[in-house]
């Protein structure tokens, strides 16, 4: 695989970051992660937007301009041959000389920025899609600005793996009896042909997928409602669902051992799965 660090397309055998970089020693730095179907990017402007936010909310100096990191996309979705898959985007602090709290000078110490594909046939025509997946509820202990996508994943990656530990695919997390997200998707259930979402702030991270299913569910011929919700209500609902770049719009069929409806994929929620892809293709 090809990859980009700093200005340079290598092997990825060849590629290197220092071990003073601030991602590695202190998880400072942000992320991005686009989808690629037909080798076309999914919503590349919305990835450059919320990259660019997170980057000031943390006051991290852009690599490059947003056309420059597009062309950098399009030129790894090119040399790595990516019909379906996705593209990781890295943009950190940048390495100084030794490990310090303080931020280093952003006049010697630059940012480092680091791309790499993932190729992933099928993506789209995912089996998951058709067998939908089962979550359970974890306890969200993490920071309070998830609304910045910074690569501190431990415990999303923590909840991942006790949802495998109990059996099923992944977890939401409630924080004040409320759910917030997913490991690392957006959450939402049906009722009738209302879809309901826990509304954007600080709590939960501005899905790019969210905003789009969100503005094709008139489409679908349903309403949106952002606000709280707590399990119990979700596992009362027709079906629920999760979205993000890497899974789309995937049903969810089960919530702390409940089977939602018929406990297989409800017709709305793939219906959104197929607005979705066929609109954002
Ligand atoms: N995760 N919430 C969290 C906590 C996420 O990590 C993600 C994305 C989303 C959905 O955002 P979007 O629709 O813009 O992908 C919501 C990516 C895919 C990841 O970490 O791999």
């Amino acid at each position: 695989r090809t990859v980009y660090v700093n200005g340079e397309y290598l092997p990825e055998t060849e590629a290197k970051v220092s071990i003073f970089d601030r991602a590695f020693l202190m998880a400072d730095g942000v992320y991005e992660v686009t989808s690629v179907l037909d080798g076309k990017l999914i919503d590349f402007d919305g990835h450059a937007k919320r990259l660019q936010r997170s980057l000031s909310e943390l006051d991290i100096a852009a690599p490059c301009t947003m056309d420059e990191l597009l062309d950098i996309h399009r030129e790894l979705v090119k040399l790595n041959n990516i019909e379906e898959g996705m593209i990781y985007l890295q943009v950190t602090r940048g390495a100084p000389d030794d490990r310090d709290f303080v931020f280093p000078d952003p006049e010697t110490t630059k940012p480092t920025l680091v791309l790499f594909t993932q190729n992933k046939p099928g993506l789209a025509d995912s089996p998951a899609a058709k067998k939908g997946i089962k979550v359970i509820s974890i306890d969200d202990i993490r920071w309070g600005r998830r609304d910045i996508k910074t690569v501190q994943l431990l415990y999303p990656s923590m909840g991942k793996m006790m949802a495998k530990k109990a059996g099923v695919d992944d977890a939401w997390m409630v924080e004040d009896g409320f759910v917030t997200e997913g490991t690392s998707n957006n959450a939402y259930f049906i009722k009738g042909n209302k879809i309901v979402t826990r509304a954007l702030s600080n709590d939960i991270l501005h899905g790019i997928t969210r905003a789009a299913v969100l503005r094709f569910a008139a489409e679908a011929q349903m309403e949106v409602e952002e606000r709280n919700f707590t399990i119990e209500e979700a596992q009362q609902a027709d079906e629920a669902f999760i979205t993000s770049a890497s899974t789309f719009v995937m049903p969810v069929v089960e919530i702390d051992g409940v089977s939602l409806g018929e406990g297989v994929p409800g017709p709305r929620a793939l219906r959104l799965r197929e607005i979705y892809l066929d609109e954002s293709r």
